[in-house]
């Protein structure tokens, strides 16, 4: 492995959406497929990380290496990684989190009628955020899924979210984001310096990143 300082470290990468039930048979999500955060998680592990990845429903067979555990709803998200954290070093949250949940969920089939039909959501709790006030000496890395005024909005949620470094997604571009094999990401920093990369696989972006982790790993060992 060429990722001393990543080598021997836990990490939590979270992966994929999140599913919010509406009744027995319906449910409310997003387009997310797992591939980036199962990348970060296979490409950790080669880099001789101990990898913990919180999985939300996706398509896709466990990572090599990797202790994969699968969760559903945002809320179940939340208790998985809450309970991990404190023995956890690296948190990677590429999890496209649902913000909203149904207000209610109803046991039975809803049925049809005539008219239309109105949900009422409630917010989720916000993982990430969650971690930004608890942490002690975890490095946290999020991920801002943007189609707009990337560089600013990925860095008001560093800085809202107490991060050590976020990895802005340009969603709108058709090779980039959900779903997609490839992607387009800038990495921000906690105090605004950025890199930008060009247009790579999802597994390149990965190995990217573990790379910028070693280098953020090296720098806190020595202080
Ligand atoms: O899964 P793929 O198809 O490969 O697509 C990858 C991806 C586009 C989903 C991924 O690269 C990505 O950008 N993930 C973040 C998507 C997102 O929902 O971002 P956000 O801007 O809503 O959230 C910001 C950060 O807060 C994220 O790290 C998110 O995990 C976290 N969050 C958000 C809401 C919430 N309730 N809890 C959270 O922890």
């Amino acid at each position: 492995p060429s990722s001393p300082y990543l080598k021997g470290k836990k990490l939590l990468v979270t992966a994929g959406p999140t599913q919010e039930k509406m009744d027995p048979v319906r449910y409310f999500t997003n387009r997310s497929s797992g591939k980036m955060g199962y990348a970060i998680a296979e490409a950790a592990a080669q880099q001789g990380a101990d990898v913990t990845l919180i999985s939300g429903p996706t398509a896709l067979g466990a990572p090599r290496g990797v202790e994969t555990i699968y969760v559903t709803s945002a809320q179940e998200m939340y208790q998985e990684v809450i309970e991990r954290f404190e023995e956890t070093d690296v948190v990677i949250k590429t999890a496209a989190v649902a913000d909203y949940r149904p207000k209610t969920v109803s046991e039975q089939k809803i049925k049809k009628a005539e008219g239309e039909w109105t949900v009422t959501f409630v917010r989720n709790p916000d993982i990430l955020q969650e971690l930004g006030k608890r942490k002690t000496h975890q490095l946290l890395v999020g991920f801002a899924a943007e189609t707009e005024h990337l560089q600013d909005f990925a860095m008001q949620k560093l800085e809202k979210k107490q991060l050590d470094m976020i990895v802005a997604n340009n969603v709108a571009a058709p090779d980039a984001g959900f779903s997609v094999d490839t992607n387009r990401v800038t990495f921000i920093y906690k105090g605004g310096a950025s890199k930008d990369l060009e247009l790579m696989s999802k597994q390149k972006v990965a190995e990217a990143l573990c790379e910028e982790l070693d280098i953020l790993l090296k720098s806190r060992a020595s202080k």
